[in-house]
């Protein structure tokens, strides 16, 4: 059995992560924590488990083998710094740094993020991040048609997004696309809300991302092959996929999808899927390598919408960057 803190408990706290711990037979939730009095009381509440108001002081009193840190990235450094520092497992959003917000990743959030990354290695334990587009039954679907062959070598992805999913977009990308090598960028302001990048990949191919404030649809992401194609449409949509020189197409929904409990099915499935990789001391796939390639490609076309340049995606490499693009 899994002793889990939960470590803030406001919006993603109380109504995705805790209730997706709870759901699992190996796992217990042992103490709720958050500076806010009443949240903490109100998490304590509902899982009969005592009330913190201070992580030091949950951290020294409890025995506890998972923190689960879902809090935004003001606050992410220091409490994921101080739980890897102890040697236990952290599961916690995305993304891993940004001063000026998560839709603003610039250079200078890169070496905070190496940090954690850093702290990570000295410890024997899993480093979660909630990418949590990686439990989508049409992501792995579509992941596996690629990783087949069928559609030949990737020639060109096309990407755009609502602003909400910037950061889950550029992690799918390269999820689905390989390494990004250099990015250019432009934006219509400097509250970037409105942005767009060509990207090279390491493969060769290329790409275009963006993103928009005012876009009704959430995502969708097409994938073009050498021999066909591959598309995702949304969280709550249809992914579908042809060869070039066929008019089969082969559909995909999911009946998930239809009554609007997807996304709180793939906060469940892709904490499943994190505690069972700990279980079995096998790699996850949404780790902490994900949450920084996620940082290194954003910071870079932050830094070419300042600049006016191509920028070159400079990746972090110790040990080669164990990194996780292929699924098992
Ligand atoms: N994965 C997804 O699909 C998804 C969706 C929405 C939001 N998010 C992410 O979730 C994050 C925001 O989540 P939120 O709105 O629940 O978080 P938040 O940052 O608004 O709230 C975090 C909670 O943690 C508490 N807290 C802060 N510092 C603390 C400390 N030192 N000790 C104890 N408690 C502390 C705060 O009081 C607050 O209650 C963002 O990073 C965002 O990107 C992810």
């Amino acid at each position: 059995m899994f002793k889990v803190a939960i470590l803030g408990y406001r919006a993603q706290g109380a109504n995705h992560h805790a209730p997706s711990f709870v759901k699992l037979t190996d796992c217990q939730i042992v103490a709720v924590c958050d500076i806010v009095v009443e949240r903490a009381r109100a998490g304590a509440n509902r899982y009969g488990v005592p009330a913190y108001t201070n992580a030091d002081e949950m951290l020294e009193a409890e025995d506890i083998d998972i923190v689960d840190i879902p809090v935004g990235e003001g606050y992410r450094y220091e409490l994921v710094m101080k739980c890897l520092r102890r040697g236990l497992h952290v599961f916690t959003e995305k993304p891993l740094a940004g001063a000026e917000g998560q839709y603003r990743i610039q250079r200078s959030d890169v070496p905070v993020a190496q940090e954690m990354i850093d702290e990570w290695r000295r410890h024997d334990v899993h480093f979660g991040i909630c990418f949590c587009l990686h439990a989508s039954r049409n992501v792995r679907r579509v992941k596996q048609v690629i990783q087949s062959g069928q559609l030949g070598q990737l020639r060109q992805i096309q990407a755009r997004t609502a602003l909400g999913s910037w950061n889950h977009i550029i992690d799918m990308v390269r999820f689905l696309s390989g390494e990004v090598e250099e990015v250019f960028a432009y934006a219509d302001g400097e509250e970037m809300g409105n942005k767009a990048a060509c990207l090279k990949f390491e493969s060769g191919a290329v790409g275009t991302l963006a993103v928009s404030q005012d876009l009704g649809l959430q995502f969708q992401i097409k994938w073009i092959g050498e021999l066909g194609e591959v598309t995702i449409d949304n969280i709550a949509g249809n992914a579908y996929w042809h060869l070039h020189n066929s008019h089969d197409v082969t559909h995909w929904s999911d009946a998930r999808q239809l009554d609007g409990g997807t996304y709180t099915a793939q906060f469940e499935d892709l904490i499943a899927e994190f505690v069972a990789s700990i279980k079995e001391r096998c790699p996850f796939v949404a780790d902490g390598w994900a949450g920084l390639r996620h940082m290194e490609i954003d910071a870079a076309i932050t830094e070419s919408i300042r600049t006016g340049k191509s920028v070159p995606v400079r990746r972090y490499m110790p040990d080669k960057g164990h990194t996780i693009l292929t699924l098992t």
